[in-house]
């Protein structure tokens, strides 16, 4: 996402991001899990919202845990003095300095890792905090049980302080394979007897497995107000709030008759007279060119507004809506595409995709406001 701009300007489409719904949602996690450490996850951008508004808004946070060290030199430019959690570690053995430098705790799921922590201590540096991540069923990064309590050992020679972390596979699926209790299990026998705290939980897990916290959780989705599963309806009673509000306007207004068609390849048809909205928004904003016939957007309409159906193909600049439902709306007219009264999930499901998807894809050229 670019640079904050101060309000609609030029092209009239703006992201903007509250501090106050994010601090709400980070409280929200709080009272889920009030006797765990909170790691805000952050990377991707903060899931497309801009680092400098997860920093002004998530301050009270124990930790931020994101990605790479470039993201790691920004936040400490930027003054974070808490932690900071590298979530896959290093990527390669010449980062350690650095990584060293920022004070940064770091993810250990591979051997490679531990080799170059094990060549790291003999050089007479001061231990690190590091994460050792356990595959306990995802098959993605991690250690096989079989192999984590020798890497265990190898850490704790070298001096390393180790906190133990797994990452669930199904937190937000009941009963689908791997489930949160096997995994659970596959990690609670394997650290049996090994000192440090835990961290396991992402936001489908502190929503719904409060026995899996952990002593660090981690929580990326819910804190940007957006479903762990992709359902809005599965959050909707969470009490989590939209911290993203997508905006545009109605740039033009076409008259259609019966029969005519909108957009690329025609693919919707009008059965009636019907006005279609042009709204400034398109796939090269990250609005999922995707979005089927009916995907909701909201157009204000008088003094109030109302859902109306997108109707035809998305298009690079544009999206084109049904405005029988707002016959008050007019080239000028404020649109949310995503936000408080239209979900993103929504958007999501009608696209066959998941909010943080959209999320993360806001185009750089969609200017950013903070509020
Ligand atoms: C290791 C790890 N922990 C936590 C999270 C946060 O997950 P969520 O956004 O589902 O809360 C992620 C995100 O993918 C992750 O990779």
């Amino acid at each position: 996402m670019g640079a904050s701009a101060n309000s609609l300007i030029n092209r009239p489409i703006l992201a903007s991001i509250h501090t106050q719904a994010f601090q709400h949602n980070l409280n929200r996690v709080r009272e889920l899990a009030p006797e765990s450490k909170i790691w805000a996850v952050i990377k991707a951008r903060a899931y497309g919202h801009c680092f400098e508004a997860a920093l002004n808004s998530l301050a009270s946070t124990d930790g931020f845990a994101l990605l790479d060290t470039q993201d790691a030199v920004w936040l400490r430019e930027h003054g974070w003095q808490g932690r900071i959690l590298l979530l896959e570690g290093l990527f390669h053995e010449n980062e350690l300095d650095l990584a060293k430098e920022l004070h940064c705790d770091l993810v250990v799921h591979c051997e490679a890792q531990i080799d170059w922590l094990e060549r790291y201590a003999d050089k007479g540096h001061k231990p690190i905090n590091v994460f050792l991540k356990m595959n306990t069923g995802m098959n993605r990064l991690g250690l096989k049980p079989t192999a984590y309590r020798i890497a265990y050992h190898r850490l704790h020679s070298a001096r390393y302080r180790i906190h133990h972390m797994t990452h669930f596979a199904n937190a937000d699926h009941i009963d689908q394979q791997p489930t949160v209790s096997g995994q659970l299990e596959v990690f609670n026998q394997t650290i049996e007897g090994l000192e440090g705290p835990t961290s396991l939980a992402n936001s489908a897990a502190i929503l719904w497995h409060r026995n899996a916290l952990g002593d660090w959780v981690r929580p990326g989705i819910m804190l940007y107000g957006a479903s762990p599963t992709g359902l809005y309806a599965d959050i909707e009673h969470a009490h989590l709030n939209a911290v993203m509000q997508l905006h545009s306007e109605i740039i033009d207004i076409q008259e259609l008759q019966a029969g005519d068609r909108i957009g690329y390849g025609g693919r919707y048809q009008a059965t009636e007279v019907m006005r279609i909205g042009i709204i400034a928004c398109g796939y090269a904003d990250g609005y999922p060119r995707h979005a089927k016939d009916g995907t909701p957007v909201w157009v204000s309409n008088g003094n109030d507004g109302v859902v109306c159906p997108i109707v035809g193909r998305v298009s690079m600049d544009v999206l084109t809506v049904d405005l029988r439902h707002a016959p008050e709306a007019k080239i000028g007219s404020v649109v949310e595409l995503w936000g408080d009264r239209v979900p993103v999930d929504q958007v999501a499901q009608m696209s066959d995709t998941i909010g943080y998807e959209l999320l993360c894809a806001v185009a750089p050229r969609v200017p950013v406001k903070i509020i």
